[in-house]
């Protein structure tokens, strides 16, 4: 495994006195699709800012591919692509300016095949000579990314990619990152959005009040946090849990019309099951229907923040 990004002992504190990131450890991996979710004011757009040389850090050290953003910044921040959370454009540029524009800042030799398959890409193309103010927002947004890409970066971040726009540009987004991905660009991508982690990502850290506290593949972190609920409907509504089945941590609706047993996805937990309807039997509590879920990646993440905090 080829480490891309390394982040060490990254500690951010505003002239404020606000401390946004307190000691950030993380390594990105070449190639892959790495989700940072966290709730508004986690620390995302910071540490993406320092990471980018925007945000200037309090203490710790960034290498981009082994090169240090503090003294070897050209060379890192070439390696790296940027679409920022705010709409940042020149409104009087066209589309085709401002990306020729952006890839000569990197001191990258013109190649204008490669930035017309870039707007291709983003459905830009025949809208490269508009001005970008003429342009919706979802249009600008393209340009943003168009942007980024325009000298050809190793490492793509996306703050907040999705936010507030509508389902064509997110799928279209979401296409063009795998897209990417194949070509061997390494993607960070924030979100706040669940689902989007869940669909894309290949690892997720989650990050509160400037702390990771915790990174693990998507799979995995599925597997080992996810947990099953089975709930009985009942055929009668019952005022209390009875005392002889105290041991399953069940909730019981506030209604007292259905019940709920949450356990593990393992071996053992699913043969609790048996037990907990026996034992249900011999307490005459009788039910209708019944159900199971698998918790999802939201559940976890709102399990993890609150334990947090
Ligand atoms: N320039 C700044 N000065 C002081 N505090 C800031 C500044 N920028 C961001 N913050 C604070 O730092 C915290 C993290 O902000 P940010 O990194 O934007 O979070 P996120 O992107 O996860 O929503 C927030 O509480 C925010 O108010
Ligand atoms: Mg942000």
């Amino acid at each position: 495994m080829h480490t891309i990004l390394s982040i060490s002992n990254l500690s951010k504190t505003y002239a404020s006195g606000f401390q946004a990131l307190k000691r950030v450890n993380l390594e990105i991996r070449r190639g892959e699709i790495f989700a940072l979710l966290g709730p508004n004011g986690a620390g995302k757009t910071t540490l993406i800012g320092t990471v980018c040389g925007i945000v200037k850090a309090t203490e710790g050290r960034i290498l981009v591919n082994g090169h240090d953003i503090v003294t070897d910044y050209r060379r890192a921040r070439e390696l790296i692509g940027l679409v920022p959370q705010e709409l940042t454009t020149n409104a009087f540029e066209t589309v085709w300016a401002t990306v020729s524009f952006s890839r000569g800042l990197f001191g990258k030799r013109a190649n204008p095949a490669y930035l017309e398959q870039v707007l291709r890409a983003l459905s830009l193309w025949d809208k490269k000579d508009s001005r970008i103010m003429t342009l919706s927002g979802g249009m600008k947004r393209r340009v943003l990314i168009a942007k980024a890409l325009a000298h050809e970066p190793t490492v793509l971040f996306l703050d907040e990619p999705t936010a507030g726009v509508d389902v064509e540009l997110r799928r279209d987004m979401w296409e063009l990152v795998r897209a990417l991905k194949e070509r061997g660009v390494t993607i960070i991508l924030t979100t706040h959005y669940i689902e989007e982690a869940e669909e894309m990502a290949d690892r997720i850290g989650v990050i509160n009040r400037g702390e990771i506290i915790l990174v693990e593949e998507k799979a995995h972190l599925l597997r080992k946090l996810g947990k099953k609920q089975l709930t009985l409907q009942l055929e009668a509504p019952i005022s209390d849990v009875p005392a002889q089945l105290a041991g399953y941590g069940l909730d019981l609706s506030a209604d007292g019309g259905a019940i709920t047993y949450t356990y593990d996805d393992t071996q053992s937990e699913r043969a609790g099951i048996v037990k907990l309807l026996r034992d249900l039997d011999d307490a005459r509590i009788r039910f209708r229907d019944l159900q199971t879920k698998q918790s999802s990646l939201e559940d976890i993440f709102v399990d993890l923040v609150r334990e947090a905090s």
